[in-house]
């Protein structure tokens, strides 16, 4: 029998219809690069999952596996938030500003309040409850300057059993009092932060300078040390999103080429740095973030919700610099991945360009997972891939309901709960093979 805590060698079998990816379908044809079975199966074996394909192959290959009927809905892999800000969830949709103002008006007096562990420890929870239930499975997230705000979400996550990363914001001027650190302070926490916690059961570190406006060049060149001295971190950051964001940081440093080229100076770029929005690039910008092997996090609630501008998927994708997709909460105005990728699609439609819901799915599980090189661990369905998971209804209102029942492609179903879905459409969720129960985020 079982035993609490103990990993088991019982295998589950999940059946529904399963989607996943073998490529991107943005440099390969949908055909070749999405996987849709109408009756596929899952097995799932200590926490990973070990067998997908037909249902009825994968229920004769585990012939005593615990079968686990999801009928219609999708399996998918969970969604990955590249990039979000756990400490704005008490903030999220505040109304009328602009990034800089927004950040003064509503973000910085709230981040003040993470100096308190129990404060933290409450919205740590909150927060996770609301990925979960909006099946988010592992997001990347900031904390604030304050050291509790990240024990306070590793300890909930671990509490969970998720994958999880998050790091320190290292913040040393242009912030209020109380809510800014020092270069060597910025260090010193975060290394303590970084050696107690990074590779704890399923939590990362991440070196975390909140943008280049709120570091001095000493605090950056802090943060590029402790990234050199720990290159198995991500480094994340917020990078051209804005205009005025952009004017500032060019009278902050008058003699750097541009915005990444300020991140460039102090070792901040290559390989595990994830940019936050990156919308307003010069093409020296693009091809740095491709030769260096950087990451960018697409954040499109908040790009609209902000008013910081249209980002633009096709050169990222044809510079194929690694995107993934990102809810930015609080500045995102949803905890919802598939409200994120409707505001994807409606953001490259204001662009010109078209996104298939199989590159919207792909961005949110693969591209993601890519983007924070995680995708050895998860964000699709694979032998040896962990088994975080999002079971998705496709008919879980009237209106997707109506409309999906005219679909003849699995596309056609799934657009609408894309495009009107919300939390009502997680039907379930796995952890490590484990279904989070329904109370739980109900
Ligand atoms: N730039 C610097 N900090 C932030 C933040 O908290 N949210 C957003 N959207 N942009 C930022
Ligand atoms: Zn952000």
């Amino acid at each position: 029998m079982a035993q609490p805590g103990k990993v088991t060698m019982e295998t589950t079998v999940l059946t529904g219809q399963t989607l996943s990816f073998e490529a991107n379908p943005f440099q390969v044809p949908t055909k070749e690069a999405a996987r849709h079975l109408a009756h596929g199966a899952v097995a799932i074996q200590a926490g990973k999952i070990v067998a997908t394909g037909p249902a009825d192959e994968v229920l004769a290959s585990h012939p005593h596996a615990r079968r686990i009927d999801h009928g219609q809905h999708l399996i998918l892999p969970g969604f990955i938030d590249a990039h979000a800000h756990y400490p704005q969830t008490g903030i999220i949709a505040s109304w009328g500003k602009r990034l800089i103002d927004w950040l003064n008006t509503y973000t910085f007096p709230e981040e003040m309040r993470f100096s308190d562990p129990d404060y933290a420890a409450e919205i740590a929870d909150l927060y996770l409850d609301l990925c979960l239930a909006n099946g988010i499975t592992t997001a990347c997230s900031f904390a604030t300057i304050h050291s509790e705000s990240v024990t306070a979400l590793f300890d909930a996550a671990q509490g969970r059993d998720l994958r999880l990363l998050t790091g320190k914001v290292m913040m040393d001027r242009n912030a209020p009092d109380g809510l800014r650190d020092t270069a060597q302070s910025g260090y010193d926490d975060s290394k303590r932060l970084l050696e107690r916690w990074h590779g704890t059961d399923r939590l990362s570190y991440v070196i975390t300078p909140r943008f280049a406006p709120t570091s001095t060049p000493e605090q950056l060149e802090a943060a590029g040390a402790l990234w050199s001295e720990h290159p198995q971190c991500l480094m994340q950051t917020h990078l051209s999103e804005q205009t005025e964001e952009i004017a500032w940081m060019k009278d902050l440093f008058p003699d750097d080429t541009d915005y990444l080229g300020v991140y460039e100076r102090f070792g901040l770029t290559g390989p595990g740095a994830v940019f936050g929005h990156s919308i307003h690039l010069t093409d020296r910008e693009t091809d740095h973030l491709k030769a260096s092997g950087s990451a960018i996090a697409h954040c499109p609630t908040s790009n609209t919700f902000i008013g910081s501008g249209l980002f633009d998927m096709r050169a990222a994708q044809s510079a194929r610099i690694p995107t993934g997709l990102a809810t930015d909460v609080g500045g995102g105005s949803s905890f919802s991945m598939l409200r994120t990728m409707a505001a994807a699609y409606e953001v490259s439609q204001l662009r010109g360009t078209t996104l298939h819901p199989a590159q919207l799915i792909w961005l949110a599980t693969t591209g993601s997972a890519e983007a924070l090189r995680l995708a050895d661990r998860i964000g699709t369905l694979k032998p040896g891939i962990e088994a975080d998971l999002c079971i998705l209804d496709l008919a879980s209102t009237p209106v997707i309901t109506q409309r999906a029942a005219r679909a003849e492609t699995v596309w056609e179903a799934l657009f609408p709960t894309i495009m009107m879905g919300d939390d009502r459409a997680i039907a379930q969720v796995y952890i490590e093979g484990t279904p989070v129960p329904l109370s739980f985020w109900s």
